[in-house]
């Protein structure tokens, strides 16, 4: 049996950035191929810091607390620094997940890298 951190059940029960940015200047679809979840991340970014994140994961607990907080740590930061986010600084936040449950942390700094990429993509376009 799983047992989870009260910061995992806190971010699962009350998730921060729940929905959608119709306007974001970046977004990162990510499926987890272990279990097939889907999570998608929104951002909004000026003078290169990210100033809102909103994100949809269609997945497990354990992964809708991970986007929350990734969502949390995101917001403020710069470009540079949001790409250092990584899924074991995420867990570790996260006060860890149970070991079955550490492959649903790695869908959430991945979507939001692919935010990140996007937006720099569609900037070079
Ligand atoms: Fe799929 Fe957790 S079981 S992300």
């Amino acid at each position: 049996m799983a047992f989870y951190s009260e910061k995992v059940m806190d971010h699962f029960l009350n998730p921060r950035n729940v929905g959608e940015i119709p306007d974001a200047d970046g977004t990162g679809e990510v499926g987890n191929p272990v279990c097939g979840d889907l999570m998608t991340f929104y951002i909004k970014v000026k003078d290169n810091v990210i100033t809102d994140v909103k994100f949809k994961t269609f997945g497990c607990g354990a992964a809708i607390a991970v986007s929350s907080m990734v969502s949390e740590m995101a917001v403020g930061k710069t470009l540079e620094e949001a790409m250092k986010i990584t899924n074991e600084s995420v867990a570790d936040n996260l006060g860890g997940l149970p070991p079955n449950k550490m492959h649903c942390s790695n869908l959430g700094a991945d979507a939001l890298h692919a935010a990140i990429e996007n937006y720099k993509n569609k900037k070079s376009a």
